[in-house]
């Protein structure tokens, strides 16, 4: 009934589950992951969408901008799908106004970017130089978004570090980047902090630090087993509690703006919730995942699980301290409390068991864990791999914040589905279907108590999607990447997600069912247009299919149910393929 699934993606801890639950309202052992509620988010809840600058900007070198470690990292030969990379991507450097209208047009109330750091510091470093054409273009930006009254919401560091930093330090690896990237955040703060209120200093620090510096899937690209990504990590965090102070003592006063961290998290359900060495191993996957970085941030330390077994599993290597860096007395007092609010970043959820990894294959990060991540076949996976649609595991992980974190300010800074197919489809009623299930366990949570107070989907625009490069899209809008102008389309999702926005919510059974067939009856025309536009391409197509193993493919005609138009669409493409493939035979 379970698969078993690729390692790599996550981990984190579940939590004492059942010691909670008697202390809180939360029912942790009620299966009601079935329920529609009907009912509306409270007044001034913020809607939005959200990109990132490596991903959608393009113009990787221009008008004086430096090399980020991802350019460097996908101009390297088999690092990315199909070696793309984001040098060009959205162009949306160059189209940021045209996607603004796009926001207006869906009513969004804010728009989360994130700001290149070698494009406004080409080497990283403030004394070398500061790119003032850098500087302009985000301001522009900024102003361009006040202007349609949309409440910008900026990421300092969404992956793209100075490649010089990466070169002369080793990164993250390095002390020395706290008080670089100090430096980057007071400018921002400088420049653009009388009109930005909301600053995040990290997104997804675990996938820097594992994806980074452990697994070298992401860049730079480094293997350090067992040390990098906890190394890594433990900068990460000093210099973002360093920020949250800089903030906090030189600009607040004047500029009444707030200073929050992005963390992802899968959440992790014990496959066996009267099994205590299951509940136990669910914990640590959630522990070892946002907790790593909520724990310190929220009461100064890491969690004490991780602290156990990665001591544990140090000593058992005959080393004489922990792999796990430690806070002194003087950082955990700096580092708590350093969070207005929670940015949270989610997708998916797993089901957890305990597994015992031997020492002996090496220590890792993930073996260092205990676990084995397992997956419901039923479960839909219409895009990535890893990303199976489970929203009740939404309301379960937005709890556990809450109960573990002292019900900190929330806001959601990344939700949303891709879907990975070589021929289009607009009509993405799986992804309208992924919307629907996780906006509304987000707002059973909301009457859980948890308090969140924005969401933003993601992503605005279909783009580079790092090591899948432009195989994966997570876009409201569809990029047609093979056109030099980078034209966009609205998938049937906009429509649906404009419906809710306007509602605030979900009015009754009745409305959201026709909501969500006036948004397909939309998309074809726009699907026709882009159809025309395909046919052009349909060598290029199949082409790419060659590239792209076909076992994949099949796999999800098995498994997926929603998308049905495309899995026809697929399978034509790869009976064509055969036919294609029997010939030259
Ligand atoms: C990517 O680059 C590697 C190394 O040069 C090469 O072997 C591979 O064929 C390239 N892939 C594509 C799809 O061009
Ligand atoms: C950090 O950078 C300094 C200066 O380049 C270097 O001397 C030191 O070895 C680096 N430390 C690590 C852990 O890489």
């Amino acid at each position: 009934m379970m698969l078993s699934h690729r390692v790599g993606r996550a981990c984190h801890v579940l939590v004492l589950v059942l010691c909670l639950s008697a202390a809180e309202d939360f029912d942790w052992s009620a299966n009601n992951h079935d329920s529609f509620y009907y009912g509306t988010f409270p007044n001034g809840f913020s809607w939005g969408a959200g990109s990132s600058a490596y991903q959608t900007e393009g113009a990787w070198d221009k008008d004086g901008k430096g090399l980020s470690i991802w350019d460097v990292f996908t101009h390297k030969k088999g690092k990315t799908f199909l070696n793309d990379t984001g040098d060009s991507s959205c162009e949306g450097y160059y189209k940021f106004k045209d996607d603004i209208s796009l926001i207006k047009e869906m009513n969004l109330n804010h728009y989360r970017f994130s700001i290149s750091w070698p494009r406004i510091m080409p080497t990283g470093i403030r004394s070398d130089h500061v790119n003032e054409k850098g500087v302009k273009y985000y301001s522009a930006l900024i102003d361009e978004l006040l202007e349609h009254n949309i409440t910008p919401i900026v990421t300092l560091y969404h992956w793209d570090l100075p490649q010089v930093l990466q070169e002369k330090y080793g990164g993250w690896q390095n002390i020395s980047m706290i008080n670089y990237f100090n430096d980057f955040a007071n400018l921002c703060f400088e420049r653009y902090g009388d009109r930005v209120k909301y600053w995040i200093t990290f997104n997804n620090p675990w996938s820097v630090a594992v994806e980074g510096y452990e697994t070298g899937e992401h860049a730079p690209g480094l293997k350090l087993r067992g040390t990098g990504a906890y190394r890594a990590a433990h900068h990460i965090i000093k210099a973002h509690a360093k920020v949250w102070h800089t903030y906090d003592t030189q600009w607040r006063n004047k500029q009444r703006g707030m200073v929050g961290i992005s963390l992802s998290g899968d959440w992790g359900e014990p496959v066996d919730i009267t099994n205590q060495k299951d509940i136990e191993a669910a914990e640590r996957y959630v522990q070892f995942y946002l907790g790593w970085f909520a724990t310190p941030i929220f009461h100064g330390d890491y969690p004490q699980v991780m602290k156990d077994f990665i001591g544990k599993k140090s000593a058992q290597q005959g080393l004489g301290t922990s792999r796990l860096p430690t806070f002194s007395s003087q950082e955990k007092s700096y580092i708590k409390g350093t969070s207005d609010f929670l940015g949270v970043g989610h997708f998916t959820t797993r089901y957890i068991t305990q597994k015992n990894y031997p020492f002996n294959r090496g220590s890792t990060y993930f073996s260092d864990r205990d676990v084995a991540e397992l997956v419901d076949p039923r479960w839909p996976d219409p895009g990535s791999e890893w990303l199976y649609s489970v929203p009740w595991g939404f309301r379960r992980l937005l709890n556990f914040i809450k109960t573990q974190y002292g019900n900190p300010m929330i806001f959601i800074t990344e939700n949303g589905v891709s879907e990975k197919m070589m021929c289009t489809e607009l009509c993405d009623d799986w992804r309208i279907q992924y919307y629907k299930g996780y906006i509304n366990e987000m707002l059973k949570a909301i009457r859980d108590g948890v308090n969140v107070k924005g969401y933003t989907a993601w992503s605005l625009l279909d783009k580079f999607e790092w090591d899948e490069g432009y195989s994966e899209r997570f876009g409201l809008y569809y990029v047609d990447f093979r056109s030099k102008n980078k034209p966009r389309y609205p998938k049937a999702s906009v429509q649906f997600y404009k419906r809710i926005i306007k509602s605030n919510g979900f009015p009754n059974q009745r409305e959201v069912e026709n909501w969500k067939t006036k948004a397909t009856e939309t998309c074809s025309t726009s699907n026709q247009l882009l159809a025309a536009e395909e046919q052009r391409n349909t060598a290029a197509n199949i082409l790419r299919l060659i590239h792209d193993p076909l076992t994949s493919h099949m796999e999800m005609v098995t498994e997926v149910v929603v998308p049905t138009v495309c899995t026809l669409c697929i399978l034509i493409s790869a009976v064509f393929l055969m036919f294609l493939l029997r010939k030259r035979n």
